[in-house]
């Protein structure tokens, strides 16, 4: 079956060859949906005929937000922690630990329900890829069950069994970097596609973030990393040396990683929502971007530190104080979580793509951060599916 969808105000194809900028803005233009992908774009006025019409009535389009970022496997809030930040307490990496507790005290039936829940709450704000974690679980048990319950739902599953190191371990860290490198990864990689590791004070340090990125790529699972969220440190440079296809937050850089970076094939992923729900300072997205690095936004969505599904919401803080222009923005949550993520069938409406098409009520994507906190999602196609 096909469907034509016309009289888009302006849509972003993040494909310059069909339209003006970076973003390939298409002025009144029309897709056509044909199964999952898209089959043609252009201006409505040239559009074939297909079995179903759609009218977008002047709406904006833009492509499906791609989350390159978040930890939707868990049990429990964390509101208690959050308002004691609120009143000035700073956040740290030991927090986690309240989740782990009750995430491990959780039946399956109750974490695929919040999986579920968070999911679609994303889905309707415009997410049709969410990439998701283990690291609420830390043992080879419940990672392995944490990504088995991921993996039913989304193709994008990492194995962050090196979150913090397990209560249990506490006293012989080096045991525990043994398990996560050992059993640990051999009863989580079969569920996984990618391996990360919370490089950070508090949790793991440079050479036991090596040496969890290079087990997990041993096993066949890709690197990304968590990597200078709360301080300066080595996991920008090693995620660079390791060909990480992401280093994430970024917020603590000296000149030589931001250098490393735009020299790399690895993308800067900024979690906006960590600093907003952290009272942290912003990353400096335009210091990346001048020196030639790719930027992706992401929401980091977790209990802890960044309890937000909204993409147009860390799109707005974005605009606002990272410096980010409205059309980078856009592009950074699409086709910049597809670079992230290392897939080039979504992240853009082109011929071929994935068909994964949102409608705005709004004339233009810079209403996402000229318009903050508005629901303005009136329409979400996934994989050609009409879901919102
Ligand atoms: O990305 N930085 C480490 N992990 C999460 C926080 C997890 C939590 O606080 O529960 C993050 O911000
Ligand atoms: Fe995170």
């Amino acid at each position: 079956m096909t469907t034509l969808v016309t009289h888009i105000a302006s849509l972003v194809t993040n494909d310059p060859s069909l339209g003006d900028g970076p973003l390939g803005l298409i002025q009144d233009a029309a897709v056509v949906i044909d199964g999952d992908r898209v089959a043609w774009v252009g201006e409505t006025s040239k559009a074939p005929a297909t079995d179903n019409r759609v009218d977008a009535e002047g709406r904006a389009g833009i492509p499906g937000f791609v989350d390159s970022h978040s930890h939707l496997v868990f049990a429990g809030d964390r509101t208690a922690e959050f308002n004691a930040r609120m009143s000035g307490r700073p956040y740290s990496a030991g927090g986690i630990r309240t989740t782990v507790a009750a995430t491990r005290a959780a039946a399956d039936t109750d974490l695929a329900a919040t999986l579920d829940r968070y999911l679609a709450e994303a889905l309707r704000q415009g997410t049709t890829t969410m990439e998701t974690k283990s690291g609420y679980g830390l043992t080879a048990a419940d990672e392995s069950r944490a990504l088995r319950l991921a993996a039913d739902r989304t193709d994008e599953v990492t194995y962050l069994g090196a979150h913090i190191v397990a209560p249990e371990y506490a006293d012989d860290p080096a045991a525990y970097v043994d398990l996560v490198t050992g059993p640990m990864l051999d009863a989580c990689a079969p569920h996984a596609r990618w391996v990360d590791v919370f490089c950070e004070q508090g949790a793991f340090d440079g050479d036991q973030a090596r040496a969890v990125l290079e087990a997990g790529m041993k096993k066949g699972l890709l690197p990304r990393i968590h990597a200078n969220q709360l301080s300066y440190g080595p996991g920008v440079q090693l995620a660079v040396e390791l060909g990480a296809a992401s280093a994430d937050h970024c917020t603590h850089l000296t000149d030589e990683d931001v250098d490393a970076l735009a020299g790399s094939g690895t993308v800067a992923t900024l979690l906006p929502g960590a600093e907003f729900s952290t009272r942290a300072k912003w990353p400096d997205a335009r210091r990346l971007i001048d020196a030639g690095a790719t930027v992706a936004l992401a929401s980091d969505c977790n209990p802890g530190s960044s309890f937000t599904s909204s993409v147009p919401f860390c799109i707005a803080l974005a605009v606002r104080d990272m410096g980010m222009t409205p059309d980078e923005a856009v592009r950074a949550a699409t086709a910049g979580g597809a670079a992230a993520l290392r897939r080039t069938d979504i992240g853009r409406v082109a011929v071929g793509a994935r068909a994964d098409l949102v409608l705005l009520d709004a004339p233009s994507h810079v209403h996402l951060a000229y318009r903050p906190g508005v629901p303005l999602v009136s329409a979400v196609w996934r994989a050609g599916r009409r879901e919102v």
